[in-house]
């Protein structure tokens, strides 16, 4: 999964849909969105993930079956309705199907985001018959070649196979491709694929930086140039092609004058437990200084949402600096991403430097500008692996990391 699709994502959508048409963004008394990054394991290697780079340290204590299950009820009890069943790669636990079963008697509305690894016509049927309401699929690129590399795998017919068979078992077909300089080229024949491959939604999601993608920021950024260029497909091809299949173009911050609401506001609508109990309301947290994220092994979701201070922390506006505080627009976006002002400018409580208004706006022309310097885009991109994840917690790749603060 990616980290923009979940801020803007189809399955958000839909979940406003069913709330009555009401905007997940009014209120805080309820997470309404409870995503389950099951674990970190991942049969596939891309670049761009957004995973944390030492998420190593996660793969040998997740959760047990017994405890999602409870954090299942406790989020449902608290207001949940969307299940998001992420990773890594889910498939990779067989109690999937459990999980599953239990979301359903809950009452959740839920989707599987997966790569189609792991995924067989026995385990499609069995997340058809225990309730399984949307399945998520990623797909990279319209040639094998760019689909291998960027996954550093080899999985360019296995996804179309999945692909199919999602459409079989009478699921809505809804792709999720991550925009990057490697496939940015192929925005035409993407929508086409797409279409041929009978989706009802598919997400352009351009690369944001986090994670495995922030630490290859300048081998994957495209120009401004190129984005332009793929939103004019994308829009002529809505044009043309009418309302069979939905197109979501998610605009890539680095390349926008204001910042995004992150996760539509920090503890506002989303609740993430991570593959080890950890809850926080934004994938990045735990790159944030002198915040203790609580654990559902030890905190209940009802404490952990009201009252800790983690969920507290940049609820409402008291924590903001200058220039936000007083800005007119403060509403709107909230200041921009927590995350991104921590790890690239160190000071979490400053303006997203993606906003023009930030004092420190220059990190972010200076990264377009890197990205366009040969010497620097063309260091070899670090695939998100074990091994790497080890030797980034070993300390052993810093000439790649140290720029960035706190990263992981
Ligand atoms: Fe945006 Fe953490 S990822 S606030």
């Amino acid at each position: 999964m990616t980290q923009a699709s979940l801020g803007q994502s189809v399955v958000q959508k839909e979940i406003q849909s069913q709330n009555n048409g009401v905007a997940a963004n009014i209120t805080h008394t309820q997470p309404l969105w409870l995503l389950a990054e099951v674990t970190y394991r991942c049969p596939l290697h891309c670049a761009f993930c957004y995973n944390p780079t030492d998420y190593d340290k996660h793969t040998q204590n997740e959760l047990t079956t017994e405890q999602w299950i409870q954090a299942l009820r406790d989020a449902r009890r608290l207001g949940a309705l969307q299940l998001g069943i992420s990773g890594g790669e889910p498939l990779l636990r067989d109690d999937i199907e459990d999980i599953v079963i239990e979301a359903k008697k809950l009452g959740y509305y839920s989707n599987l985001i997966t790569s189609g690894v792991g995924l067989t016509e026995k385990r499609i049927q069995a997340f058809k018959d225990g309730g399984l309401d949307h399945i998520q699929l990623s797909m990279h690129d319209i040639t094998e070649e760019i689909n291998n590399f960027i996954t550093n795998t080899k999985t360019f017919e296995l996804k179309k196979k999945v692909a199919a068979m999602i459409k079989n078992h009478g699921y809505p077909m809804v792709l999720n491709v991550v925009i990057h300089r490697y496939n940015i080229g192929h925005m035409r024949q993407i929508l086409e694929m797409a279409e041929a491959l009978g989706a009802d939604y598919i997400e352009l999601a351009n690369t944001q930086y986090y994670g495995w993608s922030l630490v290859n920021r300048s081998q994957l950024m495209p120009t401004k140039e190129q984005i332009d260029e793929a939103e004019r497909i994308t829009n002529e091809f809505r044009e043309k092609q009418g309302s069979k299949m939905k197109v979501f173009f998610v605009v890539p911050d680095y390349f926008s004058d204001r910042p995004k609401k992150c996760m539509n506001g920090w503890g506002e609508v989303f609740m993430i437990v991570t593959a080890n109990g950890d809850v926080l309301p934004c994938h990045s947290a735990r790159v944030l200084p002198n915040i203790e994220f609580p654990n559902v092994k030890d905190k209940g979701l009802d404490w952990v949402w009201n009252d800790s201070p983690a969920f507290n922390k940049y609820r409402g506006d008291s924590w903001m600096k200058e220039p936000c505080r007083s800005c007119a627009e403060k509403e709107k976006d909230l200041a921009g991403c927590r995350c991104q002002a921590f790890m690239l400018t160190g000071d979490a409580e400053g303006a997203d430097p993606v906003c023009s208004l930030s004092p420190n706006h220059h990190v972010i022309t200076q990264a377009i500008e890197d990205s366009r310097n040969s010497v620097i885009a063309s260091q070899p991109i670090i695939f998100r692996n074990d091994k790497n994840s080890k030797a980034i917690i070993a300390g052993e790749l810093n000439d790649r990391v140290k720029e960035f603060h706190a990263l992981p």
